[in-house]
């Protein structure tokens, strides 16, 4: 979802007003952001550089630093496939493969055209009994294959086909 650059931004005002311009009000405005768009847009950092009178390179390092921010671009729904060692050595890479074989995804391009996808992979996930275990959109499932992870996926499509 790309936005124009002259969108009106009174939203975020409203939302710093409410939070305050200490720093320590920067995560929570940045989650209200990361939520509204699924990622960090650049035009949207400056906007709250300006506003909170925070210089734009520590916004970029708290969206950086934590996990729950992206400034990239993401899909509507986030597959991450755990490749920790348990995953890893039961077929995590076969997962991976199949999911970026069947969207045209590849080690830098990681979320559909479309935007319905991002394919992420993390660190162990604490389900190695269950391994290979993956995340679809929070949910944890366990012992996957990559055509269970394709059934998933095409089960997701199909939602959002029929909404
Ligand atoms: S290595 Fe995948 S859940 Fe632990």
């Amino acid at each position: 979802m790309e936005q124009a650059m002259n969108e009106s931004l009174d939203w975020l005002d409203e939302i710093i007003e409410g939070f305050g311009s200490s720093r320590t009000s920067l995560i929570p405005v940045l989650q209200s952001v990361q939520s509204k768009y699924r990622y960090l847009p650049e035009h949207v950092m400056s906007h709250i550089s300006e506003k909170m009178a925070l210089p734009l390179s520590n916004i970029y390092g708290v969206a950086t630093f934590y996990a729950q921010f992206s400034t990239q671009p993401k899909g509507k729904h986030i597959v991450q496939v755990c490749d920790g060692t348990a995953c890893h050595v039961r077929g995590a890479k076969d997962i991976i493969s199949r999911i970026r074989k069947d969207f045209k995804l590849d080690a830098e391009k990681n979320t559909t055209d479309d935007k319905l996808l991002t394919l992420e992979t993390v660190a162990c996930i604490g389900a190695c009994a269950m391994a290979p275990a993956v995340i679809v959109d929070g949910h944890v499932y366990g012992h996957m294959t990559p055509d269970k992870m394709m059934n998933i996926i095409s089960e997701i499509k199909e939602e959002e086909t029929n909404e």
